[in-house]
């Protein structure tokens, strides 16, 4: 299968691993690249020397191409971005924030970057600041997705550039990379789907709530972490949902949120004061929740964590190679073209 995503980055199929912090390890991105696929190396919870390991060990596994994430809200993940740029990694994936210095610098080497975005603000910012594809996450997506479902946000997005959009955020079988592509997309990203792989290192109770989970078992919420995003409906993420915070308590908590977000304390609980009502609640909610959601990703712990997992948890029910999901998406993709042509060629309708 070719498609304007195949061709810019040198890869056998449309089909990407989304950037998912302690999971899209460099044993699982080149797992991805060994496949035929697109892997993303998460650096979110890196730090620069970290991140530089994980390249360097990512490049051992393969010889083809990969990319790997910044995510430019984070504090340090501006280094991340300028030690990717010096490994000349061959695909940066951006998110939350001004990526047009990264364009410029992966540019120069003959890098590619992706922009992920969720808007059509941001989509058409991300083309004008140089990236040269998109990942676009709808509603339905793990984490931190858009408010918009992909069947709606795809098109109109693909309307609006002209770069390649990869889709993200539902996907996790063969119908829906055929629906993309329908949509105008040009290949699909997927996270739920290759945490709940052989090679992924998610804990075994994280891979396991995805199969026992189904459509409607995820909640859409900004109370986790301060921003809006998806994770299963389970004990651990209802009580960050109940979690009352305003400044004091986050003052109160300070030295708790100064150790997990790796800041000093004085300088933590004067932004604290210094911030604003809705700024300081946020910066509380995002340690208090970015602790939680480790757990629910390293432990499978979904009584005190908070698992992200898309919609489409509801479409998986099995733990399979990495190579078995991509050859299975690829089958089912043709099996549904071909579906697609006896029902444009007939006249009468076919199920
Ligand atoms: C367990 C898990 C952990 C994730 N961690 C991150 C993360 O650290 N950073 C991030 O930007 N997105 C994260 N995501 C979201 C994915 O990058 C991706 O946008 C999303 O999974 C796509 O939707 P899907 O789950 O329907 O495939 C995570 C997703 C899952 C399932």
């Amino acid at each position: 299968m070719k498609t304007r995503i195949t061709e810019l980055f040198g890869i056998e199929h449309p089909i990407v691993l989304s950037g998912m912090s302690w999971i899209s390890t460099p044993e699982l991105v080149a797992a991805v690249a060994n496949a035929g696929g697109l892997g993303i190396l998460a650096t979110g919870v890196l730090d620069a020397d970290e991140t530089l390991k994980a390249v360097r060990r990512t490049r051992e596994l393969t010889d083809r191409p990969f990319a790997a994430n910044v995510t430019l809200y984070f504090p340090g993940n501006r280094k991340n971005a300028e030690v990717l740029l010096d490994e000349k990694v061959p695909v940066i994936n951006y998110s939350l924030g001004k990526g047009d210095w990264i364009c410029k610098g992966a540019h120069a080497y003959g890098g590619k970057v992706i922009a992920t975005v969720a808007t059509e603000k941001h989509a058409v910012a991300a083309q004008r600041d140089g990236a040269d594809a998109l990942i676009v996450t709808g509603y339905e997506a793990a984490g931190h997705g858009g408010q918009i479902t992909s069947l709606v946000l795809v098109p109109r997005l693909a309307d609006q550039v002209s770069i390649p959009i990869i889709a993200a955020g539902g996907f996790a079988d063969g119908r829906g990379l055929a629906a993309a592509l329908a949509l105008g997309a040009d290949g699909i990203a997927m996270g739920t789907r290759f945490m709940n792989t052989l090679e992924s290192p998610a804990h075994e109770g994280a891979k396991q709530a995805s199969i026992e989970h189904q459509v409607a078992d995820t909640v859409y919420t900004d109370r986790v972490d301060g921003l809006d995003a998806r994770y299963v409906d389970a004990p651990g993420a209802q009580r960050l949902i109940r979690q009352h915070m305003n400044p004091l308590s986050a003052l109160l908590r300070s030295r708790e949120i100064a150790a997990l977000l790796g800041l000093p304390w004085a300088k933590l609980a004067a932004g604290i004061v210094l911030s604003g009502y809705s700024k300081s609640v946020q910066m509380a909610r995002m340690a208090i929740g970015f602790e939680a959601f480790k757990n629910g990703c390293t432990r499978g712990d979904l009584e005190r964590g908070a698992l992200p997992l898309g919609q489409c948890t509801g479409l998986i029910d099995d733990t399979p190679s990495v190579a078995k999901v991509i050859d299975r998406i690829v089958d089912e993709a043709e099996t549904t073209r071909t579906r697609l042509e006896q029902v444009f060629e007939s006249p009468v309708a076919v199920s």
